[in-house]
């Protein structure tokens, strides 16, 4: 059940497709410390596919931060525990998935350019290389995603499209706390105090997309969230902004033209940074 190799997973793979020409299979692609968010991914893929296969890598090229990419929760032995509903895991080695002489790097301009792109560069070019890369390994018929990495999810429906890759995107919603807070492995790394402020950032969002549905002006609603989230103790707002859905062009309601608009955010609690984002 766990492949720490690519001619394994692989065989596995093939193996299935030998049984059965018609078996549909799920990759849950994650970078573990698994918690319920990714667990309903699982969930969904079960109910979606014959066979799933999640991927366990923390992926070294897109953390822009060496810091960050240390401080990285890894919980193999408990999320190996947690994956009873999958048919095979896959924990490749850095090695495995970057051997010497590794040089490509798939990247989706414009897109990725955007928000977290500006914060965290070559973010998206890591994630979209190793993303690529998966689907190549496992060959996939359908990959689950979280919406609560809603650029995330653009960038790999849009390198789907572009590369032609044979695999189909299903996007899950966002898991919540019961008091609002998104599902993230780094939540874990916050303090006591920081986890008591950490809701009110679904929370100041939803009063600003109540806000901007309600046909207020787009500015003074953004403004007004940016104010109260420096109130209520987030140390650093990357960005809160109004976007399409689809291309996360800067839009708000007056000019959306019937497109879906997205308010998505990045704010920090001291080390710790959040993200989130919701439908206007
Ligand atoms: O969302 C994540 O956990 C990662 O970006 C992913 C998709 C597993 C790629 O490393």
């Amino acid at each position: 059940m766990i492949h720490r190799d690519i001619a394994s997973i692989r065989n596995t793979i093939s193996s299935w497709r030998a049984d059965s020409k018609q078996v549909r299979i799920g990759l849950v692609p994650t970078m573990g410390a698994l918690h319920e968010g990714h667990l309903s991914l699982v969930d969904e893929a079960r109910r979606r596919c014959d066979r799933v296969v999640v991927s366990i890598f923390v992926n070294p090229t897109q953390f822009d931060s060496k810091t960050d990419l240390a401080a990285y929760p890894r919980t193999e032995a408990e999320d190996i525990a947690l994956l009873a509903g999958a048919d095979a895991v896959f924990i490749p080695s850095v090695e495995v998935m970057y051997p010497s002489g590794f040089s490509s790097q798939v990247q989706v301009r414009g897109l990725a350019d955007r928000l977290e792109g500006v914060h965290r560069p070559g973010h998206f070019d890591g994630m979209a290389t190793v993303v690529t890369k998966l689907f190549g390994i496992s060959g996939a018929d359908l990959a689950f995603f979280g919406e609560k990495d809603w650029q995330q999810l653009q960038i790999v429906r849009r390198l789907v499209a572009d590369l032609d890759l044979p695999v189909g995107i299903v996007p899950c919603p966002t898991l919540r706390e019961a008091d609002g807070l998104a599902l993230s492995s780094r939540n874990r790394r916050l303090s006591p105090e920081a986890r008591a402020i950490a809701p009110r950032l679904h929370a100041i969002m939803q009063d600003c997309a109540r806000a901007l549905r309600a046909g207020d002006r787009a500015d003074e609603c953004l403004e007004t969230a940016r104010r109260a989230l420096g109130t209520a103790g987030f140390t650093g707002i990357d960005y809160l902004v109004c976007a399409d859905a689809e291309t996360l062009a800067p839009s708000e309601p007056a000019k959306q033209e019937g497109r879906a608009l997205r308010l998505l955010a990045a704010a920090s609690l001291g080390s710790v940074r959040l993200i989130d984002n919701i439908v206007i």
